[in-house]
């Protein structure tokens, strides 16, 4: 239905999306790893999937905190180094453009937690995942601006308030996404799902392309191999976010 509704079609890679964009349009845009993928950061289920011999399906849980916080700590401490010297790449940037035209009727919800869209310029980024650069007492809750890496038991932080532990801003395995019921809320009035370079493993995010199927929303797909989710997209466009979204996006 989507397919009819604005006319994109299965491989087709040099159509524009914002031609096909009316004024009642609203596009909903999900990303995953993959779009940062050519900034230079991993994504999590490629080249192995692991990290210093650990699936991070070990290290990013509430079992790995209770058991092992250093480890865990570790873990995002090298991530936030990674993220500091990544750069946004031009799929970050054919978004933010994108949103320049679109206004408020352009969403993206990142799985992500880098802040790489931010720095691209998209101004409604929503982090469903948490924020890489921001921390948490796990007693008080309220999220901080955190860049710190820490590696050692010495050196892991406590709440100025109430000496508590503090957490990554991140959420694990068996974690509730933050503020689902906005997500939901603006899928309802999209038009158009994209979803960019995320394996379509992880729910919720893995299905809001069937809430979309049934609210009659079109549905794609951007990545250089067809996720788990595929068959529920009504178009896939195979290739790198790089490679897909400037021309798709262009206007
Ligand atoms: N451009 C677009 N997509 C790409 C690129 C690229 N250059 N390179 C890889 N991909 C795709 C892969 O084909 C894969 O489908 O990105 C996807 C990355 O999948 P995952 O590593 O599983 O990442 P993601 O889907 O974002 O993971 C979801 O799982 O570990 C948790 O919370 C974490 O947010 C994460 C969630």
């Amino acid at each position: 239905m989507g397919e009819r509704q604005i006319g994109i079609h299965e491989g087709d890679n040099a159509i524009k999306l914002m031609d096909l964009l009316g004024p009642q349009d609203r596009l909903f845009v999900l990303t995953g790893a993959g779009i940062s993928a050519e900034s230079g950061l991993a994504t999590y289920r490629g080249s192995g999937g692991l990290w210093n011999g650990f699936r991070v399906e070990e290290v990013a849980t509430p079992e790995a905190w209770a058991a092992d916080p250093v480890l865990v700590w570790r873990f995002y401490s090298m991530r936030r180094e990674d993220a500091q010297t990544a750069e946004p790449n031009p799929a970050h940037f054919a978004l933010a453009a994108a949103e320049k035209v679109l206004g408020d009727r352009m969403y993206i919800c990142t799985q992500n937690v880098d802040d790489l869209h931010k720095r691209a310029g998209s101004k409604h980024v929503h982090h469903m995942h948490g924020m890489l650069f921001e921390s948490r007492c796990v007693q008080c809750g309220t999220p901080f601006a955190d860049d710190g890496q820490y590696m050692t038991a010495e050196t892991l932080p406590v709440c100025a308030s109430c000496a508590e532990p503090v957490r990554p801003h991140i959420v694990w395995f068996g974690e509730v996404p933050l503020d689902l019921d906005a997500i939901y809320a603006e899928l309802q009035r999209a038009t158009v799902l994209l979803v960019v370079g995320t394996s379509g493993s992880v729910y919720p995010a893995a299905g809001f392309v069937n809430i979309a199927n049934q609210l009659g929303i079109s549905t794609v797909y951007v990545g250089p191999e067809a996720p788990a989710n595929a068959g529920s997209f009504d178009a896939m466009l195979l290739g790198t976010a790089v490679e897909v979204l400037p021309g798709l996006l262009a206007f």
